[in-house]
């Protein structure tokens, strides 16, 4: 983002390779054994499964959320040969400003974050406005796990398995008014527990906000998550409940989200507000659009390091055109990035 050019060493801090997350007969024992620990493991995991999710650490998660854990498999996404991520790194290497700037500052500071008891406000332009507590807002739900690729603005990337559910479907509960084109999201604003909000880091005006155009929220792509690798999302992660739109730059998917709100006008987002030449509204991953100090045509997907950069191609809409590139039609996406 704004604070520095990412160099390839910003992400060697870990050693785990992909095909270690894959099967070894101990990791295998390991993985049964910490999946009976970790109750929150989906209840369809085979061992296969479960050696996956072989470094997830357990969590805390709320008695709604196991009722929720899908029951059906992997919901991969045109996400075919690519391992997923490890569990470390994807929890260790974060943005998350509101617990500062560096990458490792998420999972240090993120654990004061409260998020039980958790509200979420939903209003604007919908027939059925209110303030819901998290588990009376999930019941209309039933999770899904989607392994997406998220590819960050700074050029790195990761494959995460989700587990959420569809915009839409929200959507068609809070049923939208005719005036409704836009869906704002806000983040908790808690300076107690969010050290980046108390240090004076002068280019966010809190709280961090992002948005959608209507009809690319009711994209069957587009989830609100509330857990990860078969558990709960990590604080770091963006816990209790964040945006996941898989084909645009990860600043898009904001975390933490207390309000919802459907608007007619384009909300004004944060990064956009910071500095609009360099993050857009629409922030679709495209490789032909450069950012102004970096390219955009490669990307580096994590686990990498200095000597094992793991360089690859980006991909239009990360991936994801055949489901999304209808939505962009006639816009001109080099003016509209
Ligand atoms: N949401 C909030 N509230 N604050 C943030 O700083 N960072 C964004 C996004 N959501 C951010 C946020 C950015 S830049 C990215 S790349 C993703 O979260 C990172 O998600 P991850 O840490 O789960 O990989």
């Amino acid at each position: 983002m704004l604070i520095k050019v990412p160099k390839a060493s910003d992400c060697h801090e870990s050693d785990v390779t992909p095909e270690s997350f894959y099967l070894s007969r101990r990791n295998l024992l390991g993985a049964t054994v910490a999946g009976l620990a970790v109750s929150s493991l989906p209840r369809w995991a085979s061992a296969d499964d479960a050696a996956r999710y072989a470094d997830v650490e357990p969590g805390k998660a709320p008695s709604w959320f196991a009722e929720k854990l899908p029951s059906t498999k992997w919901g991969a996404v045109n996400v075919k040969d690519e391992a997923i991520t490890p569990f470390k790194d994807a929890t260790h290497y974060n943005n998350f400003y509101e617990f500062g700037t560096d990458k490792g500052d998420p999972a240090a500071n993120a654990g004061a974050l409260k998020t039980e008891p958790w509200s979420v406000v939903v209003d604007g332009e919908v027939g059925k406005p209110g303030r819901y507590a998290l588990e009376d807002f999930m019941k209309p739900y039933q999770l899904e796990e989607r392994i997406y690729r998220l590819r960050c603005v700074e050029a790195w990337s990761m494959v995460i398995p989700w587990m959420g559910f569809p915009i839409s479907a929200l959507l068609k509960e809070v049923e939208p008014t005719s005036k409704a084109k836009f869906i704002r999201f806000e983040t908790l604003q808690d300076p107690k527990s969010m050290p980046g909000q108390r240090s004076g880091f002068a280019l966010i005006d809190w709280p961090y906000i992002e948005g959608l155009r209507l009809d690319e929220a009711m994209n069957p792509l587009a989830i609100l998550a509330v857990g990860m690798y078969g558990r709960e999302l990590p604080n770091q992660n963006g816990a209790p409940l964040r945006l996941v739109v898989p084909w645009k730059y990860g600043f898009k998917s904001i975390k933490s989200i207390v309000r919802i709100s459907l608007v007619s006008e384009q909300p004004k987002t944060t990064w956009q507000s910071i500095a609009a030449d360099e993050y857009g509204f629409y922030a679709n991953v495209n490789p032909t659009v450069d950012h102004p100090r970096w390219t955009q045509a490669r990307e580096r997907r994590l686990p990498s390091g200095l000597f094992k950069p793991n360089v690859r191609d980006t991909q239009m809409f990360n991936g994801y055109s055949d489901e999304v590139a209808s939505l962009y039609t006639g816009l001109d996406l080099r003016k509209n990035y």
